[in-house]
């Protein structure tokens, strides 16, 4: 191939949810959301990409797999965006004409997609990341941002390291709907996390699916969209600006309840969380009631996606005791089991409140922190 890139890019979880689109085919939301981008060291998704005059079509790889690239997708959406920025730097920097070429892309995620968690954020970061790469784009991130976005509406967070917002925007053309960098990740690099992948069987809604129901029936996103969110927004804001966890903690739990409630006001009803993630939400009001108790701040919070996953944000030294009460909770199977060993329940927790799962009902425990954004591995 005469022309190579290889980039890696990472997955964030939302503190305030994306849930709902106010223009389907450019992905442009109902309401601004807030992520934090997660550590590549242990989540990532890595792309490499070539162009060749020899290439008869844009072809893509997902884990040694080839995807079709339908013509009017997602995927063939970003193609033909980053040809449109490619052509731009032909002629105007004369450049040459490679974007007349066809790509080949192929794309590996480090993490299992049994794991349970959604790699398409990653996954579409990546793929953008690695064809500004290959065409030696001279785009900001947010830029490219606006690209991912309609690959999926959360990969355009993943554009940064960090704290990260995507601004919903107002404008038909979607040009001011993008993601910005709230604070970096040195700011508050003790942000760590705690992911529990729990059992889940059956195929559940998905988010495009599930979202595009939210917006056609529920009267409760109204309400979400005008009144909850901005307020949100701002105040979480602040929070990342002041290293404030406990104003952090309260604001991410709230906006993910009201994320599921908004679900369960969808006609039908959508129910992404089980029995097992509600054990796991009490489990975090306990601990944090108990560790309240002497006028401390909250030490963790709970927040969930489509799915019954549960990501357990707290700052790093927290991390083992609440390693230790999941595990105690939700003994996981030997080989999926905590290298931190047992430990004696924190002070004033109540025992009785919880109560304890079988061995497997969380499947896996994955320890991560805030990480940073798109990483360029090479023009080799
Ligand atoms: C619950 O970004 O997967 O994770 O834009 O249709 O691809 P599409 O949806 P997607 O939705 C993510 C929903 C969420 C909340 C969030 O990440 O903000």
């Amino acid at each position: 191939a005469l022309y190579q890139a290889t980039t890696s890019a990472p997955v964030n979880i939302a503190v305030i949810k994306y849930w709902g689109k106010r223009d389907t085919k450019l992905i442009l939301p109902t309401n601004s959301s807030l992520s934090v981008t997660l550590d590549q060291d242990d989540l990532k998704a890595t792309t490499s990409s070539q162009t060749d005059p020899s290439f008869t079509k844009d072809r893509l790889w997902l884990n040694g797999v080839e995807e079709e690239i339908k013509p009017g997708s997602r995927l063939a959406t970003c193609f033909e965006e980053m040809r449109r920025l490619r052509r731009k730097v032909e002629q105007s920097q004369g450049e040459p004409a490679i974007s007349q070429w066809f790509i080949h892309v192929a794309s590996f995620n480090n993490f299992p997609t049994a794991a349970g968690l959604a790699s398409s954020a990653a996954g579409f970061a990546a793929l953008v990341s690695s064809i500004a790469a290959l065409y030696k784009l001279p785009n900001s991130p947010s830029e490219l941002s606006l690209i991912a976005r309609q690959g999926s509406g959360s990969a355009c967070r993943s554009l940064f390291g960090g704290f990260v917002a995507w601004q919903a925007g107002t404008a038909a053309d979607g040009l001011d709907s993008y993601a910005i960098e709230v604070a970096p990740r040195e700011h508050w690099p003790e942000i760590s996390a705690v992911i529990c992948v729990v059992s889940d069987h059956k195929k559940g809604t998905s988010s495009t699916a599930g979202m595009q129901r939210t917006v056609e029936t529920s009267t409760l996103l109204q309400h979400r969209i005008k009144e909850v969110v901005p307020q949100r927004m701002t105040n979480i804001t602040k929070a990342i600006k002041d290293r404030d966890f406990d104003t952090f903690a309260r604001i991410t739990m709230a906006d993910s309840n009201s994320f599921h409630a908004v679900a369960l006001d969808t006609e039908p009803p959508i129910f992404y969380m089980n029995d097992v993630s509600r054990a796991i939400v009490n489990l975090i009001v306990e601990y944090n009631r108990a560790s309240t108790a002497a006028g401390g701040p909250l030490r963790a919070a709970y927040t969930y996606d489509a799915g019954p996953n549960a990501v357990i944000y707290a700052l790093k030294e927290h991390i083992p005791e609440i390693v230790n009460l999941v595990s105690h909770y939700f003994p996981q199977a030997e080989s999926a089991r905590s290298p931190l060993g047992a430990e004696p329940l924190p002070a004033g927790f109540n025992a009785n409140i919880i109560v304890k799962h079988e061995v497997g009902a969380v499947k896996n425990l994955i320890l991560t922190r805030v990480g940073d954004g798109p990483r360029v591995l090479g023009p080799e």
